[in-house]
């Protein structure tokens, strides 16, 4: 795997702005499976096949940090069968994957509750996590057994362990405790699948995301629609709660695009 730009993709098209994190509900296995009579477990299968391409080509756009959420703490109450299956899939992934993503200089991190996992997938975590924990090139976060509430309820339990006094906790004393300290805040929030809600995804990190729908199924998610997504988040205006700037209302006078967003 390559992260930078390989000569056999197609060309990158011009952004003019990137998102430094993009996260992605990799949602939409189970019906691409089922429209072709297949079993749920193929649909996984396949939705795992699709990921490494998606790696590959948010790399050659330069984004730095790539969250997927794999399973939530809420997908682990489906039957203990599909359960297994993905979480199978997620240790095939490790398997297959780790030596190309380490050589291409990414370094893989697990959010979630590593005690949910069976022991031989959280060892196989853990030290995919310690040999790539060095790598800088690109950040991809597995979230699996994660869940956005959990999150926050880890990280108040740590404030409350480190002896923060009420006056003291502030945003980033609950920022730097949730499960992606260090890393930026998610830019884009990616949902394949054709539902729109992020089902207890990121709940503190994405309030300024921007957010994309698509209707594609995950597995059918590949470079082609990494471009597009990327396409409409650089087309999108960031601001955070604030008026638009002085460049944001001449660009729009120029592109004809006035209309008052949030
Ligand atoms: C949602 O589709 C998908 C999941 C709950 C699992 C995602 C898992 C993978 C892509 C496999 C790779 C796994 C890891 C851990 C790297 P759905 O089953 O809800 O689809 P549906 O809405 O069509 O039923």
């Amino acid at each position: 795997m390559v992260v930078e730009s390989a000569a056999s993709s197609p060309p990158l098209p011009r952004l003019h702005a990137l998102p430094q994190h993009v996260a992605i509900i990799m949602d939409g296995n189970g019906r691409w499976a089922q429209s072709r009579g297949l079993s749920r477990s193929d649909g996984h299968r396949a939705g795992a096949q699709a990921i490494r391409p998606v790696i590959e080509r948010l790399g050659e756009h330069g984004v730095g940090v790539l969250t997927l959420f794999g399973l939530s703490t809420e997908n682990l109450s489906r039957p203990r069968a599909e359960v297994q299956a993905i979480l199978r899939l997620g240790s095939e992934f490790i398997d297959r994957h780790l030596q190309e993503l380490d050589d291409a200089g990414v370094q893989l991190r697990h959010l979630g509750d590593r005690n949910q996992l069976p022991r031989p997938l959280r060892n196989k975590v853990e030290q995919a996590v310690a040999r790539t924990a060095e790598n800088d090139r690109m950040v991809v976060n597995l979230a699996v057994s994660y869940g956005g509430r959990a999150d926050i309820v880890h990280a108040v339990r740590r404030l409350i362990e480190d002896g923060v006094r009420p006056e003291a906790v502030t945003e980033e004393a609950i920022a730097c405790r949730l499960a992606t300290d260090g890393l930026p805040e998610p830019d884009l929030l990616i949902r394949a699948g054709g539902e729109r809600r992020i089902s207890n995804f990121l709940v503190w990190q994405a309030a300024y995301a921007e957010y994309y729908f698509t209707e594609t199924l995950w597995p059918d998610f590949g470079a082609a629609e990494v471009d597009e997504a990327l396409g409409e988040y650089s087309r999108r205006q960031r601001r955070f709660g604030l008026v638009p700037s002085k460049q944001d209302r001449s660009d729009e006078a120029l592109s004809g695009d006035a209309e008052p967003r949030t």
